[in-house]
């Protein structure tokens, strides 16, 4: 859930401070990309726990206890907002990310996916698809309902899709068949919006579009959390004004070796100035 905090938790808080972003791996470098693209001004620091992702497959309180540790070390760069990227984090553990980031307002993309799906879905007929652990958490189907009683909420784990997106099979044969497999269920149900509530699934969107079809609208929630964080931004008046003057930064707890070949595929660029820092354990 978004915690839109309230005016007093901006007190002290600086334009120029940096955006913090989180995630379990690369798969938040796709929300980087977007709020990079809304808000051009912005300084982002990124931490993308690589060396224990995937958390989508972990149990609950792994995943608490890991969004807990994430907070703690971007709360380290003294951002003026902490975005949970992770749709798992989010789905799971944002309440605890509100906790650890003490009045630094948080965000999380489960509710900003929801909120945009129930405005926009034209007859309320709404997909969702995600890691194991988002869909078992129900919390889009809680967060759409919430906002629209009205709406059928249809969901649908599709845990193959991180490694596909991963290993750059965008439009592979073998990942055309398993969205086929995947998706068919919420096309007999004939949904009229799809969200894709996990970071990884921008990245097939063009097939996941074609299975699902041209009419199906698509909701990307990377894209919902980066409109949500300007949104933010501008009412507490913390939007740069200026180009900032110091480059992103990004930090991970792990170098992979195929890291950089994953990371310009997400990001739409090679990511420069990375540092591998390690979440301290509590
Ligand atoms: N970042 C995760 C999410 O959006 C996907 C990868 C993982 O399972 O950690 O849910």
């Amino acid at each position: 859930m978004t915690n839109l905090s309230t005016p007093k938790s901006f007190e002290g808080l600086q334009s120029d401070a940096p955006i913090g972003i989180f995630d379990s791996g690369v798969g938040g470098l796709t929300v980087v990309r977007r709020i990079m693209e809304r808000l051009p001004n912005e300084r982002i620091v990124y931490f993308g726990d690589t060396a224990r992702v995937p958390y989508g497959t972990k149990s609950v309180p792994t995943i608490r206890k890991y969004a807990a540790e994430d907070t703690a070390l971007l709360l380290k760069e003294s951002p003026k907002v902490i975005v949970a990227a992770c749709n798992t984090v989010s789905a799971l553990a944002l309440d605890i990310v509100a906790q650890v980031a003490n009045g630094i307002p948080t965000i999380g993309v489960v509710a900003a996916g929801a909120r945009l799906a129930a405005e926009r879905s034209p007859r309320g007929r709404i997909g969702v698809i995600g890691t194991e652990a988002t869909i078992s958490s129900g919390a889009y189907y809680d967060a759409i309902k919430h906002l629209k009683p009205t709406a059928n909420v249809f969901s649908k784990a599709c845990p193959l899709f991180v490694p596909l997106a991963e290993e750059g099979l965008l439009s592979h044969l073998a990942t055309r068949l398993i969205a086929e497999d995947y998706l068919s269920e919420l096309i007999t149900q004939e949904i009229d919006t799809l969200v894709l509530g996990c970071t990884h699934y921008p990245l097939l969107r063009n097939v996941i579009a074609d299975v699902v079809g041209k009419s199906v609208l698509i909701i990307d929630s990377a894209e919902a959390v980066a409109l949500e964080v300007e949104l933010l931004l501008c009412a507490a008046r913390l939007l740069n004004p200026n180009v900032h003057h110091l480059p992103s930064k990004f930090i991970v707890s792990d170098l992979p070796t195929k890291f950089n070949r994953i990371a310009e595929c997400f990001l739409g660029f090679l990511p420069q100035h990375i540092e591998v820092i390690f979440p301290d354990s509590h």
